[in-house]
């Protein structure tokens, strides 16, 4: 991948985008920029974006467009982000796809790629429901494909894991429906502009991995 790649990983909640973002962003040295995280970050902290955020997430709804464009407009400015970035959970309606475009534009800049994450139904809900998160580091686990060495604790940091409030089976089925009625057309317009790239989701997590590098290299050749 060139120096300066500006990545988007779009797939479906559980696809695996974060657990990729993190290998992309080694590899790369290009930050991952996760909306969800930014936002569970600023629940967390109880200020005025976290209290304003933190409904939606718990109902599986997405936070309304022009708060998290205004969020990511802060991030890209940041520094690390000069060498490209991974946004993972960002854009995911049409709205925040024009409105990265803008951002960029005004920076001179655009994408270089959308991966497009395809995960089935049945492993989305196992993942999730399975999913466990470092309170200290942020690292991922999963029960069963991924457990920690000893029972609820990080093996990287020693922090605790914990599951998260939208991970519960009633939020689950909502963030699916949101994702297929306001996200998924966000294949379509990404194909329309030719960045998009399919990517099997199904796997390894280093075999997915070795497909979107692959997959990155081509959009640099
Ligand atoms: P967000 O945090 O972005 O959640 P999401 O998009 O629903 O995605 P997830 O984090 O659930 O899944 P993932 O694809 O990253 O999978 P992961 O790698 O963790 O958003 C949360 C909420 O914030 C939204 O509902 C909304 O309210 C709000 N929000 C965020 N961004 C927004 C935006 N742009 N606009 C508006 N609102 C926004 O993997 C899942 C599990 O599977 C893990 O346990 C992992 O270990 C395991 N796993 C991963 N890969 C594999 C594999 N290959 N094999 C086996 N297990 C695997």
């Amino acid at each position: 991948m060139a120096a300066g790649a500006r990545v988007v990983l779009l797939g479906p909640p559980g696809a695996g985008k974060g657990t990729q973002a993190k290998l992309l962003e080694e590899k790369f040295a290009a930050p991952q920029i996760s909306t969800g995280d930014i936002l569970r970050k600023a629940v967390a902290e109880q200020g005025d974006l976290g209290k304003r955020a933190s409904e939606y997430i718990r109902r599986g709804e997405l936070v309304p467009d022009q708060l998290i464009i205004d969020l990511v407009a802060e991030r890209l400015k940041e520094k690390d982000c000069e060498k490209g970035f991974v946004l993972d959970g960002f854009p995911r309606t049409i709205a925040q796809a024009q409105g990265l475009e803008e951002l960029l534009k005004k920076m001179g800049l655009a994408l270089n790629c959308v991966l497009s994450v395809q995960v089935p139904h049945e492993l989305i809900v196992e993942r999730l429901s399975g999913r466990r998160t470092c309170k200290g580091c942020g690292a991922l686990y999963h029960v069963v494909f991924d457990p920690p060495k000893a029972a609820g604790t990080c093996n990287r940091c020693g922090g605790e894991l914990f599951q998260r409030d939208d991970d519960r089976a009633e939020t689950i089925s909502n963030r699916l429906k949101v994702y297929e009625d306001q996200t998924a057309p966000l294949v379509s317009y990404y194909r329309e502009r030719s960045l998009l790239k399919s990517i099997d989701g199904v796997g390894k997590v280093e075999d997915i991995g070795k497909r979107m590098i692959q997959a990155l290299g081509d959009v640099a050749a």
